[in-house]
């Protein structure tokens, strides 16, 4: 695995492999690498001749009481992991070479940014889309894969790079979860060990408000209501907890059929997020059918 540094010669590397034909794939990481990063990479192997891998924690992201500093970095580590699953090359700027000058320029997909985690994390997807915007640019690659887990994310990413005609095809990753259903992230290892034993509750509270949607409920009020009081029961402080529609994660109606239940919370001092996504297809069918012949 080759690792560099600088932006100068990670293009000199790409354009090497793109001389000679060969297909790029692109999986950007912020590091502390789990298996749903090796996940990613292993995806991204089966549709490219190359992997280029970034690990870069961007200041961007974060708000200014956020946990920017204390953000797990484990170089060795994750260098290993890497190779071991065959990256072809690890991209690892420092904040010198990725914003060598204060930012005069804005990527800010407007709306979208402002829902859900951009609205308790105010800023936070401006500095994913710049940071993804510019690695983009510098990486130039055929695929992007994405992460599932992080969906308000993705359907930023998937805006920008439309809105922008960014040449590149965006591939989303299913969520890599714990035996116990836990969602991989890196910030699982500041849980506490009574707090770990209680975080697989938010993946459960979620299959059961799909499972009420499924099995024909729509007051999805009380669907998420009763799953609330189990989750603070054990702990958890709710940011959101809502039934959205996946194509453009405003509220759901008893209307729509494709749809993601998205959820934030805190436990202890850990911001937690997952989701579920679903198509709520036949019975919903079966309800317009119905309406239609009168049954
Ligand atoms: O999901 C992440 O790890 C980050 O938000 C990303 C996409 C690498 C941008 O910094």
């Amino acid at each position: 695995m080759q690792i560099v540094r600088s932006i100068k010669d990670l293009r000199f590397a790409i354009t090497a492999w793109r001389q000679n034909g060969q297909r790029v794939a692109f999986v950007p990481t912020m590091g502390n690498l789990h298996a749903g990063h090796i996940q990613l990479v292993k995806t991204a192997q089966q549709q490219a001749d190359r992997v280029v891998v970034s690990i870069f924690v961007n200041p961007a992201q974060f708000g200014p009481n956020e946990d920017f500093a204390s953000y797990p970095r484990t170089e060795q580590p994750d260098q290993a992991k890497l190779a071991d699953c065959g990256t072809d090359l690890l991209f690892l700027p420092s904040v010198v070479e990725m914003y060598p000058t204060p930012l005069q320029t804005q990527v800010s997909v407007k709306g979208l940014s402002t829902l859900h985690c951009g609205a308790s994390r105010p800023g936070h997807f401006d500095g994913v889309a710049i940071v993804v915007c510019k690695l983009l640019n510098m990486v130039q690659p055929d695929l992007l894969l994405l992460g599932e887990k992080d969906f308000q994310q993705l359907a930023v990413i998937r805006t920008m790079v439309a809105d922008l005609n960014i040449p590149v095809t965006i591939q989303g990753v299913p969520t890599v979860r714990e035996a116990d259903g836990l969602a991989m992230s890196s910030r699982n290892s500041y849980l506490t060990t009574p707090e770990r034993q209680h975080a697989p509750l938010l993946y459960r509270a979620l299959c059961a408000t799909r499972d009420a949607v499924l099995s024909g409920s729509t007051d999805y009020q009380s669907a998420i209501d009763r799953q609330t009081k189990i989750l603070q029961d054990a702990g958890f402080l709710l940011d959101y907890f809502r039934i959205c529609r996946s194509a453009d994660l405003l509220p759901a109606t008893e209307n729509d059929a494709e749809l993601v239940i998205l959820i934030a919370a805190k436990l202890g001092k850990t911001r937690l997020i997952d989701n579920i996504y679903f198509t709520r297809g036949n019975w919903a069918r079966a309800k317009s059918e119905a309406a239609v012949t009168g049954a």
